[in-house]
Formats: structure tokens, C-alpha cells, sequence
């Protein structure tokens, strides 16, 4: 899988409701390419055989994302963009992008993308207001690309080891903006550079003009428009103002503007910079994005706000610029009621809408995998286990006292060979994020319900309702969203103090010995005996586990091979063949 081409499932739709918001439904496109793209495809890994006879995994529908069209301009030309949490600009793609496979200026390929959307920003230009004149700051991280121009970029070297299928991009398949055919467009004449953290990024220019999301215009709409981009399609980036690339990039201006939430306030078409996402059920084609309220029939339970944290506070910057809130425990548990815990402290948990797949620190997927009773398999790249031994796990994401629990089958991704067999092995889909630091993408994000108050630098998040009924929408109008409820511990002032998650001590769920903390999530409590069937559980535990419980002194773990993978295929190959 190189070049992602992705899958288009529906045209979105965005319904201006009443006064007071704005409900921006995306489409939910999934896939790696054309070819094997599915409605309600989930990521998975399939089996690649080299002629040498060895076997690898490569993973595929790793490029699920959330879609709308727009129309831009005087002409309504229709483009169409990815929604973004994790960045703050919107940029689409010029006409005459040279990295479109039918541009006449077809020259450069640096590397392809990514195997995996990753839409957050590549912080690793982060501006650092505290020492400005530091050159060593991004422009070295970024191999020397902070200022040069777009076409200095590509060295010949990269452009000869660049393959084939990453020199071309179908640009028909989202559409391009061709600014000089627009009589509303206006061009700032400022450079715009963007890059991700999956290595896509985008070289053009600033400018702005009347963008309409199906009845909704926004008039005036800061939009740069690329004409170097190795990104399939165009982003709109919702976050903070503090994470434009115009203030914390490593030009040397320093300014904000105002993207799509504030310029959607300025119009009067909301009353707050603030919206909520509600990404969907896995399977679904349509997922929706609602500036300036909140639908309550979206969630269950409480809505607690969070503060967020500013991690950047080191570098100069007086407020967050992601968001980020603090993750605070983790924990396994099964249907009845046993649980262990993963971890606790403190770490930073970026929510992003842009990111298909989920990112935790190293130790907590080792511990991940213990717990749950995963085997690291080196030719999968990822720890596996039987499919149908974890169906009634979960893991729970505890922010500083609201648990929100995940099936661990959001989390599962399905191995597969290349005549098509599925294996009875599953993948861990949780994947490093190279530091103390989580990013909760997709496969997380569709299990809980939150909001993103940007002028207030708040979140509120709660369960997400799959079968929400009649929308209960209520505007946000104030510096307070609506029934949201703090944490105990809430602060307005944002700590750069989240550091990570203290591991404790290896246990399994297969052998359950440890005892839950204070911290227990209100859908546990709600489970009857919690307790009691931690404490007392020591003859019931292989039951609950089935099959693994011969694994249940927690013993880890080499053994799982290759082996035991190509043997589960070619059992179904000959069961099924
Ligand atoms: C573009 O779309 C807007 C909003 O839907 C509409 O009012 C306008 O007439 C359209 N313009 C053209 C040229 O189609
Ligand atoms: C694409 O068009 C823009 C003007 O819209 C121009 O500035 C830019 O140089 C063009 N890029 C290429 C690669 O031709
Ligand atoms: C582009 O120019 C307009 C008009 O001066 C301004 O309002 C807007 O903030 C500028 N956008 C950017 C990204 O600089
Ligand atoms: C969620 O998905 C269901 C099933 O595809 C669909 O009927 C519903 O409209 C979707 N909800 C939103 C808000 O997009």
C-alpha cells in the first residue's frame, strides 16, 4: 500500500438547523485504495509473501477519515476535505498541483504517504517564542525545509528513489481549487507550509474566499491553496487558533486568524467557537460535526469537562494550542467485572478527529498486551491473540475520574492472507506513539461523545449514545456548556503537568490478582459487585476466559510465532477452500 487512493462511500451534507449552530455532517470514507475499499470496512492487516517464501503484514483501511464537501468561490467549485482535530488550517488543493498525475508539471515525488492517516500536525517545527533567534529550533528538525520554497524542496536524489506509484496522485478523485477561476477569491500573497505527522504536507499560498458547506456560506474564509502537496486531499483544520500555522509555525511572522469555528462566530452564524463531535458507530456512513451546540441525545451518562493542558508552556505559549487533556489510569476488564489496571499518573491524550488509528506510549502497549493475554508476533509486527478471546474485553480510558470504556474490539484489527482467508488471530490495532504522550484517533474517538470549547480552552466528554433518537440540540452561547459538570479536580488554568502513565505491576486477566483503585468508572460501578468479583475470584477466572486460561500464571510470552498465524490460515484456507 503507497499512495492512498480512498474510498469514496457518500456525498456529505451539511444542514444549517436553526439559528444559533451549524451541524456539519461528514461522510466516513475508509480504505487504502480504490480496490479494496469497503462500505464499513475496519482497518486490517493482510499477508504479503515474498518470492523468498517470507511472510510479512502489512496493514490496509488504515486511512479511514471524515469527509465534507464544500463549494468554493464565486463558480461553487466542490472539494472535498478532511475534518481535523488534530491541526487548525484549511488548505485544498490548487488545480495545478504537481503531484497530480494529470498535471502537466508533473516532476518531484518525495516520499509517499503514509501508510497510516495521521493528520495531527508535525510539531516538530513548533515555533519557541522563549528563544525566537534559536535556529536550531525546527528548521534543523525539519532537515533545512523552514524556509526555503516549495520547488528547492525536492533534491534529485529524492526524486529518483521515489517510486512510481508515489509520483501520482488522482486529484479528480476530491477535487482542486483553481483560484484564478473564482471572482470572490483573494490572495494574501503569504506563503502557507503545513506537515503531518504520517509525512504528508502541503506548500502554497494564503488567500480567502467565500466557502459554503450545502446552504451554509461562510463568507471571507481564510484558505490557503496548495500547489505542492503529496496529501491525497485538502484538510480543515478545527483546532485551536494558537495551532495555525501562521503563529506557531517557524515563519517569521507570528500572527492568528481566524479559522472556521471563530469566523463562523464573527458571522453570527453561532454564538461560540465551540463544537461537538459524534463520529459515529463503526460501521456507519455519515458522521456528524456541530458548531456552536451540543446534541444531548448524542451521549449517555455524564458530560464532564476537562481542563486542557498546555504542553507547549515550555516553549513560550500562553495558552494550549491542542487538545489535549490528561489521561489519568487505564485499565482492563471483562464482562464480569474483573479488572486490572494498566497504569496511572498523568499523560497528555491528543483527541484526533484526522488520525484513523490509536497511539499509546510503549510501556502501555506492553502491558496492554500482558493483560489481555497478546503474544508479540514479529512477522505480524503487532501483538496478536485469538479473535474470539477478547470479546468481552475492554479498556478503560480514565480522565481524571471519567472512564470512558472501550470494547476492546474497537481496538482489534483482523489478519488476513492474500487469497482473502481471515485468520482467527487479531491484531492489537494500538500502535507507538514514540513517546510518553497518547493520540486518540478514530477507532477511539468513536466511543465517546465531545465537545471542544476553543475560546474557553475546555472539552467536555462523555459515552457516546449509538442509538441517539431525536436530536436535543441546545446552542452554546456562553462561557459554560451546556449539563456539562466539572471534575473534581478541574482547573481554568492550563499545567503543562502532564507527563505520563506509571506502569504497575504485571497482571493478566487471565489470572486476576489485581484490585481496583478508588478510580473506577460509574459504568463499572453500575455492573453489580464489582468488587466483591475482583476480591474473590480466584476459582472463576478460567471460565470468564475460556481457552486462554491455560495462560493464566501470566507468563509471557515468546512462544506465539509466525507459525501459529500462517497455521490459522491455512486452517481456513482448507476449511473454507
Ligand atoms: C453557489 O452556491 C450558492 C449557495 O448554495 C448559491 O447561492 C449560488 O447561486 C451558487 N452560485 C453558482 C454560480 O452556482
Ligand atoms: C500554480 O498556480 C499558482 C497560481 O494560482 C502559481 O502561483 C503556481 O506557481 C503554480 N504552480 C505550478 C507548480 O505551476
Ligand atoms: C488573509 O487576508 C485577510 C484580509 O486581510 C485577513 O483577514 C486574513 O486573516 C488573512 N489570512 C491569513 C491566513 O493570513
Ligand atoms: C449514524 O449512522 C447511521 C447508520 O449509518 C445513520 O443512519 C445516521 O444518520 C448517522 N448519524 C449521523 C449523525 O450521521
Amino acid at each position: 500500500m503507497k499512495v492512498a487512493t480512498l474510498f469514496l462511500l457518500a456525498s456529505s451534507v451539511c444542514v444549517r438547523a436553526d439559528p444559533g449552530f451549524v451541524r456539519l455532517d461528514a461522510s466516513i470514507l475508509r480504505g487504502s485504495s480504490y480496490k479494496d475499499s469497503q462500505k464499513g470496512a475496519k482497518p486490517y492487516m493482510l499477508e504479503k509473501r515474498a518470492d523468498d517464501g517470507s511472510v510479512t503484514m502489512e496493514l490496509q483501511n488504515a486511512q479511514s477519515f471524515y469527509e465534507v464537501e464544500v463549494q468554493i468561490g464565486s463558480n461553487n467549485q466542490t472539494v472535498g476535505v478532511l475534518v481535523d482535530t488534530g491541526s487548525s488550517d484549511m488548505w485544498v488543493m490548487n488545480s495545478n498541483n504537481s503531484y497530480c498525475s494529470s498535471s502537466s508539471n508533473r516532476k518531484v515525488k518525495r516520499a509517499g504517504s503514509a501508510d497510516m492517516l495521521k493528520k495531527g500536525r508535525d510539531l516538530s517545527d513548533l515555533y519557541n517564542f522563549n528563544s525566537p533567534d534559536d535556529d536550531g529550533n525546527a528548521k534543523a528538525l525539519l532537515g533545512g525545509w523552514g524556509d526555503v520554497t516549495t520547488t528547492e524542496i525536492f533534491t534529485q536524489e529524492e526524486t529518483q528513489t521515489a517510486s512510481a506509484a508515489q509520483a501520482t496522485l488522482d486529484c479528480s478523485q476530491f477535487g482542486t481549487f483553481d483560484p484564478s477561476e473564482s471572482k470572490s477569491f483573494h490572495n494574501n500573497g503569504t506563503a502557507f507550509h503545513i506537515s503531518y505527522q504520517d509525512n504528508s504536507f502541503a506548500y502554497g499560498t494564503w488567500g480567502y474566499d467565500d466557502v459554503t458547506f450545502n446552504g451554509v456560506t461562510v463568507n471571507d474564509l481564510s484558505l490557503a491553496v496548495a500547489d505542492e502537496t503529496n496529501s491525497q486531499m485538502g484538510v480543515l483544520g478545527i483546532g485551536f487558533r494558537e495551532l495555525e500555522t501562521t503563529y506557531s509555525g517557524s515563519g517569521s511572522q507570528h500572527y492568528i486568524y481566524d479559522n472556521l469555528p471563530f469566523k463562523m462566530v464573527n458571522q453570527g452564524l453561532i454564538g461560540r467557537a465551540a463544537y461537538s463531535v459524534y463520529l459515529n458507530s463503526s460501521d456507519a456512513s455519515s458522521a456528524s460535526i456541530l458548531f456552536g451546540a451540543v446534541d444531548h441525545s448524542k451521549y449517555s451518562g455524564d458530560l464532564v469537562l476537562l481542563p486542557i493542558i498546555n504542553s507547549a508552556a515550555s516553549l513560550g505559549y500562553q495558552k494550549p494550542i491542542k487538545l489535549e487533556v490528561t489521561l489519568s489510569a487505564m485499565t482492563v476488564s471483562n464482562s464480569k467485572g474483573q479488572q486490572v489496571s494498566i497504569g496511572s499518573g498523568a499523560a497528555a491524550a491528543l483527541f484526533d478527529t484526522g488520525t484513523t488509528l490509536t497511539y499509546a506510549p510503549n510501556d502501555v502497549i506492553e502491558q496492554l498486551a500482558e493483560s489481555l493475554n497478546f503474544d508479540y508476533s514479529s512477522s505480524v509486527g503487532a501483538y496478536v491473540t485469538r479473535c474470539n478471546s477478547v470479546e468481552s474485553y475492554s479498556i478503560n480510558f480514565d480522565f481524571q475520574g471519567k472512564v470512558i470504556e472501550v470494547p476492546l474490539s474497537s481496538f482489534l484489527v483482523a489478519l488476513q492472507t492474500t487469497s482473502g482467508q481471515v485468520s482467527s488471530y487479531c491484531a492489537l490495532g494500538i500502535f507507538s506513539s514514540g513517546d510518553e504522550s497518547f493520540t486518540l484517533g478514530d477507532s477511539f474517538l468513536q466511543n465517546v461523545y465531545f465537545v471542544a470549547d476553543l475560546e474557553g480552552y475546555k472539552m467536555a466528554i462523555a459515552n457516546v449514545n449509538l442509538s441517539p433518537g431525536n436530536e436535543q440540540v441546545e446552542a452554546i452561547s456562553s462561557d459554560s456548556i451546556p449539563s456539562a459538570s466539572s471534575v473534581a479536580d478541574y482547573s481554568s488554568t492550563w499545567g503543562g503537568s502532564a507527563t505520563a502513565l506509571d506502569i504497575g505491576q504485571s497482571t493478566s486477566l487471565g489470572s486476576v490478582t489485581a484490585v481496583t483503585t478508588g478510580k473506577v468508572t460509574s459504568s463499572m460501578k453500575a455492573e453489580s459487585g464489582v468488587e466483591t468479583a475482583t476480591s474473590s475470584m480466584s476459582g472463576s477466572t478460567s471460565t470468564s476466559s475460556g481457552s486462554s486460561s491455560g495462560s493464566s500464571s501470566g507468563s509471557k510470552a515468546v512462544s506465539f510465532s509466525v507459525g501459529a498465524v500462517l497455521c490459522a490460515f491455512a486452517v481456513s484456507v482448507l476449511v473454507i477452500g
